[in-house]
């Protein structure tokens, strides 16, 4: 196997019916590289075998990206269970300028942290799906496969995609199946992400509490409630809002959590929902522009993709005191970080996905939810892909996959 790197990658440790063949072509001049196959003296183009994420590849006009339609939204209770409904929606509250919030407080007696050890994969997501799908169908009714979209996917896993031709130090292992005509993206722990995930200091633990326990200060779950500060942070809570959009000529449904909404009713959802955040203060120029170059890059990322407007920051001191709290217009990001030397473009965030969905659907060919393809990046790489045929990457549950096929052998639209 020639792989042209010294390291081992994720699907080298498996005992999987991974493609033997990984020989490179090189850099072409273009984003893909195909293999050319040769038969009887001629040469055919095949299936690209790599993506570059080089950022000049990705320096043309904004690609077409529909306002995304909410066309659901479910809530995951203080014990991760699955609720069709908005149950766990909470509004928005304004702090003052300065409230002085303590975010350590509760921290080492009212917190209880959802176990990232157990991976759900999309599940929540699909059982939604299997529980909506009829609205699903017939807003979709003029598409030839059976949920009338590409791609089913976290918001997470495109805000990765989004950010990949500026990420330089982590990488990421997504698996695609096909199925009924949509493909499925879910995300794979990498080794590495596993092994920060599990040797984080103190302190990083602590940190990771003080974004939730920002949320707590300003969040009521009420629309004419106050913010509950003495109560318990549960994050195995959460509100998922469900959207419909398409990049270009990519039809996406995808699912992200939501932290809160404006109280005003007549706001129509995406519109209405508003991310919260929390940044070291900023006290120096450096800071500033390294707080536009990087922290920008994934906020921005992170709600233009739903089509969420807004974000409410709070900067706190290296106490977790919450000095000041400022509002971000995503609609502005692209203004603010315009004066940065060589920074961050939206359009190539957008056409980097583009094409490297169009990337997945050139390689994910077959209609067969027990085969995965592994598509893997690690920063300074092309973006790769191995072949995985009933493993343990196999990530469509058969309550989903059975369900689905009966639903469709009992007379609604046929699967591919
Ligand atoms: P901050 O965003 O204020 O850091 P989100 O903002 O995506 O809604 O996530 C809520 C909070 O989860 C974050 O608040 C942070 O506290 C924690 N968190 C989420 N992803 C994290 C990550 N990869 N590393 C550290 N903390 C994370
Ligand atoms: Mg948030």
């Amino acid at each position: 196997m020639e792989r042209g790197r010294d390291k081992p990658r994720h699907s080298d440790l498996l005992q999987s019916s991974t493609h033997s063949d990984y020989k490179r072509s090189g850099y072409s001049g273009d984003c893909y590289a195909h293999k050319r196959v040769r038969s009887g003296g001629e040469t055919f183009p095949s299936v690209p075998r790599f993506l570059s994420t080089q950022r000049q590849l990705y320096e043309r006009s904004f690609p077409v990206y529909k306002q995304p339609v909410e066309v659901g939204f479910f809530s995951l209770d203080s014990e991760r269970n699955f609720f069709n409904d908005s149950r766990q929606l909470r509004y928005y509250v304004e702090p003052g300028k300065s409230p002085n919030f303590s975010l350590r407080d509760g921290y080492h007696d009212r917190f209880i942290k959802r176990d990232e050890g157990v991976k759900e994969g999309l599940d929540h997501m699909l059982r939604w799906i299997l529980e909506n799908r009829t609205k699903l169908q017939s807003k979709n009714s003029a598409s030839s496969c059976a949920l009338g979209v590409d791609f089913v996917t976290w918001r997470g896993h495109l805000t990765k995609l989004l950010t990949t031709p500026y990420e330089t130090q982590e990488g990421w292992l997504l698996a695609a199946s096909k199925f009924g005509g949509t493909i499925y993206i879910s995300e794979v722990e990498t080794e590495a992400a596993r092994v920060n995930r599990e040797s984080r200091t103190e302190r990083h633990k602590e940190m990771m509490y003080w974004g939730y326990k920002f949320e707590q200060y300003i969040c009521a779950d009420d629309m004419n409630g106050v913010p509950d500060q003495g109560g318990v942070v549960n994050t195995n809570e959460a509100f998922c809002t469900v959207v419909q959009t398409r990049l270009s000529d990519h039809k996406l449904l995808f699912s992200g959590e939501v932290d809160c909404r404006d109280k005003d009713p007549r706001i129509p959802a995406p519109a209405c929902y508003i991310e919260l955040k929390t940044s070291a203060e900023i006290c120096t120029p450096k800071q500033r522009s390294n707080f536009h170059r990087y922290k920008l890059l994934k906020w921005w990322a992170q709600s233009f993709l739903p089509g969420v407007p807004q974000i409410i920051a709070g900067f706190r001191d290296q106490d977790g005191i919450v000095v000041a709290v400022e509002t971000f217009h995503i609609s502005n990001i692209s203004q603010l970080i315009k004066n940065e030397y060589n920074c961050w473009k939206p359009t190539v965030c957008m056409n980097f996905c583009s094409d490297f969905l169009s990337f997945v659907k050139s390689v994910v060919k077959e209609d067969n939810p027990r085969l995965v393809h592994l598509f893997e990046w690690e920063p300074h790489r092309d973006v790769m892909f191995s072949v995985h045929r009933d493993t343990q990457y196999t990530f469509l549950p058969d309550w989903y996959v059975n369900s689905m096929e009966s639903h469709f052998a009992g007379g609604a639209q046929p699967l591919d």
